[in-house]
């Protein structure tokens, strides 16, 4: 999730750039950059950080004049949040500049290969491998170096491109990642979202998936990845900025919860391959991944919540005893600790004050650490011996959708691959979890159809005072995960229960008033959630059932049914939780709560 603007056209392309950036701090602020073609040179300045740092440095500097530039503002996933890592990103004979929002899955290969033909390499980014390798293909043609170049990349990328020997053009290129035309008057643009050209211009084309634009001051020409022409086709955008950077959604929240089948694509591929699991950030030797006899995971919030499904997972696959901490509470304990144990430490931010002090609390009692986190070069990552990243992208909204799901993605995967280390799960046993994990970005996809009939849920019910929400196993967790998304959003009182439990306290809050919400997916103990929902039925409450198509057994005791696509038990809360952030979220809306930004709370909490 990067920022990407260009600009070609009669005019100085630093002060378009970098108002276009500064439109783009959403999409992250891991660092800034831009490059300039000036005076027949290729010029680039970056800085770490925020774009404001950016800002200053330029002042220090000679002016950066040109007319065809490119600026990115950075969310890390390949390589630390440094300068050399920042983009634009060079070429080795520095003829090439690139911009780059995705992730390449074969970089490593492509390194591999050019490096043999003699390319260095400047930093730890995939990107660099771009620009590398459309040098090496460059014959004249920048159009056609670039076609080919990226017929050679699989992942997800949008692409900006300047050529030291072409100060009049600008190639952009998409796969799985959004990229648009600004179609100016004497001047265009490209960027990656639209909020990033609105000031310039309102028409805009965006490219299809793996076509390529060819952008100078007088038109642009779009071709597909066979190189045969295809049509422009602007649109006028309507929105304003704030919406825009919504992308049309009217909140923040809305549209993350719509990105997950993205953010679950990016995180979960190049991981599998159906055979076996990747991680190739993680510099954890395997000899000491399977020499731990116990695991405790430590996480705030949502991340414990993704920590429980987890649990799940190791127990069964990697029968490895694993206990799951609340990081505010695991220190003030007098945890059992030893160098036998691993401690995962699961965050979105990296930053959360209570998880980075368990993390280091375990460190300091022996354990061999791991985060699990969707900020690269972040405090927790740093302060443990591993890492592996969630690729959801920046999360805006305070309550967290697609970090969550990524979560459970990541370290369900790590459960397999912990399995596979031990010998508690073979080869042929991993294949059909693998293949379930790589299949649930399409469920997810699928679920978010419930959109429609859950917003008119949400409105029928936004007036109770309480609700509950039940599951078992894999999903129990997710009743936890609903009950708080309701509270932080809308603030109607909700608990979550394991659905075994009703019958020893809360069945006695049930009344004809008291909706609950059952996640009612089929899995082992599908039999037994039916059975809680009969004794809430019974007792006249009203019951919301998340559950497969066409079940007939659920219908028969629910009062309204959601359906999300059938998947296996474990990847199933990843699917269920769509239905259930989308629940909290209509309710709010509802009740004209402020989604984005509930009262008293906080995106990362740095204090104890
Ligand atoms: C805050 C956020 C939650 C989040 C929790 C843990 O309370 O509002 O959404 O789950 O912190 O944050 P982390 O960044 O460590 O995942």
């Amino acid at each position: 999730m990067c920022g990407i603007i260009g600009y070609v056209g009669p005019g100085p392309a630093t002060p378009q750039i970098l108002s276009g950036l500064q439109r783009l701090d959403y999409r992250g602020y891991d660092s800034a950059g831009l490059v300039v073609l000036d005076h027949g040179r290729i010029r680039v300045e970056k800085m770490p950080g925020k774009l404001e740092h950016l800002l200053d440095h330029l002042k220090k500097m000679p002016e950066m004049n040109g007319c065809v530039g490119l600026g990115h503002t950075r969310w890390a996933t390949h390589g630390g949040p440094t300068q050399r890592n920042a983009h634009p990103h060079l070429s080795h004979r520095a003829s090439v500049a690139v911009v780059h929002n995705g992730i390449i899955e074969n970089h490593e290969t492509l390194r591999r290969r050019l490096r043999a033909r003699g390319y260095r390499f400047a930093s730890e980014t995939d990107t660099e491998v771009i620009a590398h390798l459309i040098e090496d293909l460059y014959r004249g043609n920048p159009l056609e170096a670039v076609r080919r170049a990226v017929n050679l990349l699989e992942g997800s990328f949008a692409i900006g491109v300047l050529f030291r020997d072409h100060p009049d053009v600008l190639i952009g290129a998409r796969l799985n990642s959004p990229l648009l035309v600004g179609l100016g008057d004497g001047a265009n643009y490209l960027a990656s979202d639209a909020p990033a050209v609105l000031p310039f211009t309102r028409r805009v084309a965006y490219l299809e998936e793996r076509e390529l634009a060819e952008i100078r001051p007088g038109g642009v020409r779009v071709i597909d990845a066979e190189g045969r022409e295809r049509p422009v086709r602007p649109i006028q955008i309507k929105w304003d900025f704030a919406s825009a950077a919504k992308e049309g959604y009217p909140h923040f929240m809305l549209k993350e919860v719509f990105e997950q089948p993205r953010a679950l694509r990016d995180t979960i591929r190049g991981r599998t391959n159906r055979q076996d699991l990747h991680f190739p950030e993680l510099d954890i030797p395997a000899r000491r991944l399977k020499a731990a006899r116990r695991l405790v995971i430590v996480a705030c919030g949502t991340a414990a919540h993704a920590g429980m499904v987890a649990k799940y997972a190791f127990e069964e696959l990697a029968r490895i005893p694993t206990e799951v901490c609340f990081a505010s509470e695991f220190r003030y304990g007098d945890p059992v600790i030893g160098r036998d144990t691993l401690a995962i430490a699961v965050t979105q931010s990296g930053e959360t004050m209570d998880t980075l002090c368990a993390i280091r609390e375990a460190k300091a009692r022996g354990a061999l650490t791991l985060a699990v986190c969707n900020v690269v070069g972040a405090t927790i990552p740093r302060a443990c011996d591993g890492v592996v990243y969630t690729h959801a992208g920046p999360e805006i909204g305070v309550a967290s959708t697609k970090a969550y799901t990524t979560q459970i993605a990541v370290l369900e995967l790590l459960a397999v691959r912990l399995a596979r280390l031990r010998g508690t799960l073979s080869r042929a046993e991993a294949r059909p979890l693998l293949r379930a994990m790589e299949g649930v970005p399409l469920a997810v996809q699928e679920a978010l159809e419930c959109d429609g009939h859950v917003k008119r849920l949400a409105r029928r019910y936004s007036r109770c005072r309480n609700f509950m929400y039940i599951g078992r196993r894999y999903n129990f967790p997710n009743a936890y995960e609903g009950a708080l998304k309701l509270k932080e959003l809308s603030y109607i009182h909700a608990e979550g229960y394991g659905g075994g439990e009703m019958k020893h306290g809360p069945l006695a809050l049930v009344d004809d008033t008291f909706p609950t919400v059952a996640v009612a997916v089929r899995g082992r103990a599908y039999d037994k959630i039916l059975s809680n929902m009969k004794e809430i039925e019974a007792r006249g409450g009203i019951l919301i059932a998340i559950a497969n198509p066409r079940d007939a057994r659920v219908k028969a005791l629910a009062r309204h049914v959601i359906e999300v696509p059938e998947t296996a038990e474990m990847v199933s809360p990843m699917v269920t939780a769509v239905p259930l952030q989308l629940l909290a979220y209509h309710i709010a809306v509802a009740l004209g709560r402020d989604v984005d930004k509930p009262r008293n709370l906080a995106k990362a909490v740095t204090v104890e």
